[in-house]
């Protein structure tokens, strides 16, 4: 059983998918975070944005482990790197390359094989699990994700204000849902929940429901 979230940068997946996780006993999988972890380590690695031939030979080495609170690359714990802030400012570009997408999908089915798991990130419906019964899009208003992102940040202790993020937001999901490979967007059968004036509480209860309806009625059919 696979329960996919999808959504734009800060509608607050992460939070809802954890929740959504324990409250069903599922596994919980973060595949921004597997993206984040291989543009670390490009950057760390020194490769220039423009070879990828070289891109190809990094991932070709980068071996990756993620587990629910813990992210590692060859053997080096990455949790905290994964959110800094170069990361997050070429994250978009290494994730719209079609050879690093083709092993982080393969990756994340082989993950969600014979597991009750729930994935977020931006094609796990239309792309990776599209047979699930169990899709949602979660969004909310621009700027209600940014002040949650900004609150995120200030746990992380990174200095930003309300615009700046504001405007990476914005950048990242203008790019995330123009790229040619498995942009971000809604599947067609997936449920759209509008976070803005919900608390978690509200949309985690409302998606569990969502599944405990359609799991009963695919029983009655
Ligand atoms: O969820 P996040 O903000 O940590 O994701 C970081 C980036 O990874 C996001 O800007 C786009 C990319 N991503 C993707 O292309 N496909 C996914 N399934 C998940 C994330």
């Amino acid at each position: 059983m696979v329960v996919a979230i999808d959504g734009p940068a800060g509608a607050g997946k992460s939070t809802v998918a954890k929740k959504v996780a324990e409250k069903i006993g599922a596994l919980y999988l973060d595949t921004g975070a597997m993206y984040r972890a291989f543009t670390l380590y490009v950057l760390k690695n020194e490769v220039s944005l423009d070879n990828l031939t070289m891109i190809k030979h990094t991932l070709d080495n980068f071996e990756l482990s993620i587990t629910e609170d813990k992210v590692s690359v060859n053997g080096d714990d990455v949790t905290t790197a994964i959110r800094e802030a170069d990361v997050t400012a070429n994250v978009s570009y290494i994730s719209s390359l079609g050879f690093v997408r083709k092993k982080m999908v393969e990756l994340q089915r082989e993950m969600g094989k014979n597991k009750a798991i729930v994935v977020e990130g931006r094609d796990i419906g239309t792309v990776v699990f599209p047979d699930t019964p169990y899709k949602f899009y979660l969004d909310a208003d621009i700027e209600e994700r940014a002040k949650r992102r900004l609150n995120d940040e200030k746990i992380q202790k990174n200095v930003k204000n309300i615009l700046q993020i504001k405007q990476t937001i914005k950048n990242r999901d203008i790019y995330d849902s123009s790229r040619t490979i498995s942009p971000l967007k809604k599947a067609d059968d997936a449920v759209y929940i509008d976070s803005t004036d919900k608390t978690v509480e509200e949309v985690c209860t409302f998606i569990i429901n969502s599944i405990h309806e359609k799991t009963a009625r695919s029983s009655w059919t």
